[in-house]
């Protein structure tokens, strides 16, 4: 089977890409199976009911997500409600929605989605993410080799170790959040398509998605500052995976940047 996963979505641009690029190319490129980060969609921070609805009717199976995913407060009920939105496994108890989801389609092709976040230099306070991963593939895991994990984190190390833990034990570890992508797609040796980081669908001419004179003005002063989204040329970013639906192992990995412009 194949599939596509799309980094961070930032706000509106992002979502119009999505809604205008990922179709055309699920029916061109025969994918399966489409997983995008929302954490971002709302604003360029948070994930709303109207931007996760926006993403799965535009051919978004699975939504992960990550450190923002709070942002929007009516998203606490919706992530109870809705459970191809995930947020980070790896939240204290208690927390609104899952971390994990099993997807299944018409034609009896299935995966177990996990989106978890890393510990190193993020604002919260989460879980192991290690041991989160391990508890949720021997509780549900049983039923399909297909396994897709979003490791949403700051550090390249942390995401790295991560790939390598799941090795031979997912199809795909991708990372998210630092909305850049990185250039180190690969299969590693026991199966498991890994990389870094996949990017963002947003403003590319921005620091990762918002306009770049605020940003520059915030590291400037060092007062807070309100971010926008940028207004720039957009680009889809992701990448697409090439899995074996028996053995559950990775054939191929490669990565994706789709310009898009706007249709008016
Ligand atoms: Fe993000
Ligand atoms: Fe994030």
């Amino acid at each position: 089977m194949r599939v596509l996963i799309l980094g961070d979505v930032v706000g509106r641009p992002g979502r119009r890409a999505v809604r205008e690029l990922v179709q055309p190319y699920v029916n061109k490129e025969e994918i399966d199976l489409v997983v995008v980060n929302a954490e971002n969609a709302a604003g360029g921070m948070g994930v709303d009911v109207k931007s996760a609805e926006e993403l799965l009717s535009a051919g978004a199976d699975v939504l992960t997500s990550g450190n923002h995913v709070w942002k929007k407060k009516e998203i606490y009920s919706y992530l109870n409600g809705e459970p191809r939105l995930l947020r980070p496994a790896n939240f204290p108890e208690g927390a609104p929605g899952a971390g994990w989801y099993k997807w299944r389609n018409d034609r009896g092709l299935s995966a177990l989605i996990i989106n978890v976040q890393g510990r190193v230099f993020m604002p919260n306070h989460v879980d192991d993410p290690f041991r989160c991963v391990d508890r949720i593939l021997r509780e549900h895991g049983q039923h399909t080799s297909v396994v897709i994990v979003d490791m949403h984190a700051e550090a390249t190390s942390e995401k790295n170790a991560m790939g390598w833990y799941l090795d031979g034990r997912a199809s795909a570890v991708f990372g998210t959040h630092t909305h850049i992508q990185t250039a180190d797609e690969r299969i590693l040796p026991g199966g498991t398509a890994f990389i870094t980081d996949v990017g963002m669908c947003g403003p590319f001419d921005s620091i990762i998605g918002i306009e770049r004179e605020l940003v520059i003005e915030g590291f400037l002063s060092q007062l807070p500052r309100k971010f926008e989204v940028a207004e720039a040329n957009v680009v889809l970013q992701g990448v697409v995976v090439g899995v074996d639906e028996k053995s559950g192992r990775a054939s191929d990995i490669r990565r994706l940047r789709l310009a898009w412009e706007p249709s008016h």
